[in-house]
């Protein structure tokens, strides 16, 4: 594991010229913040020894090393889902290969449905905290010395960071809700039963991804910071049928909102 793990890094620190810091991973319908990065090297993950390939629409699988503004950037242009099929391993390869590269710190964004009976669709809610209902812990089986085995997990999300992204906000007039984001497997949303469920065990948001990197970037010592675009309400009484095209829209939507925080905290860390 360490040594595909270690071949992979070799073979992308062989072809770049740039030392990020920070790594943004683009998530559903946010892909455009890609568009924002200049001096653009990418590398298809099919070029990449050891890297799985993404399969789901709307998720164009490669690295983009580049910059934004002109802080040196790693962008993950797709992600890799458990739903797919891959195993926590490989979900989780990106992550452990970023640490290889000397990333610190890690933007993660994605799509959720709300638990919390006041969100509305297209509301951005900075993830405050998780909660891990996987089926399978990333972290499970023999070791890797990145971190510890029993890692601590009390400020998953970095504190900092959640106040830096708070200030932007209100200095650019975007309102963010705050709340815990619980990670299921998918691939179905959830029925009415489990959207309560989840609210009733502390959730803000549902979604299909995110917790496994944020996970391992702990592991790793890499601060996180994650926001969800609230795309669908798993509220009783405004639960109607959701489909992966309306997920993307509403995510699409918030885009630009997505795209000045995060824009302008790479900047400032
Ligand atoms: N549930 C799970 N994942 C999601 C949802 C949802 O309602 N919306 C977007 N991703």
């Amino acid at each position: 594991m360490l040594e595909k793990i270690q071949e992979t890094a070799a073979f992308l620190k062989a072809r770049i010229t740039t030392h990020p810091e920070t790594a943004i991973i683009l998530g559903t319908g946010l892909g455009s913040l890609a568009q924002e990065i200049t001096q653009k090297h990418e590398i298809a993950y099919s070029e990449i020894p050891n890297f799985p390939i993404s399969t789901v629409e709307g998720h164009k699988g490669k690295l983009i090393f580049g910059k934004l503004g002109d802080k040196d950037i790693l962008a993950m242009q797709g992600r890799f889902h458990y739903y797919e099929g891959y195993s926590m391993k490989e979900v989780t390869f990106p992550i452990r290969v970023m640490r290889e590269l000397g990333i610190k710190n890690l933007f993660v964004s994605n799509a959720a449905g709300a638990t919390n009976p006041d969100y509305e669709i297209g509301d951005l809610m900075l993830i405050t905290d998780h909660i891990n209902f996987f089926p399978e812990h990333p972290l499970r089986g023999k070791n890797i010395d990145y971190g510890p085995r029993f890692p601590d997990m009390s400020e998953a999300y970095s504190k900092e960071f959640i106040g830096k992204a708070l200030e932007i906000a209100q200095r650019k007039n975007i309102t963010l809700r705050q709340g815990v984001y619980i990670g299921t497997q998918g691939p179905t949303f959830e029925t009415p039963a489990e959207y309560r469920m989840f609210r009733i065990l502390g959730a803000d948001a549902v979604g299909m991804s995110t917790v496994p990197e944020v996970i391992v970037a702990n592991h790793c010592g890499i601060k996180v910071l994650g926001i969800s675009v609230i795309t669908d309400l798993g509220v009783e009484g405004k639960i109607v049928e959701v489909s992966h095209e309306e997920v993307q829209k509403a995510a699409d939507a918030a885009q630009p909102r997505m795209t000045t925080i995060m824009k302008e905290l790479v900047n400032e860390i």
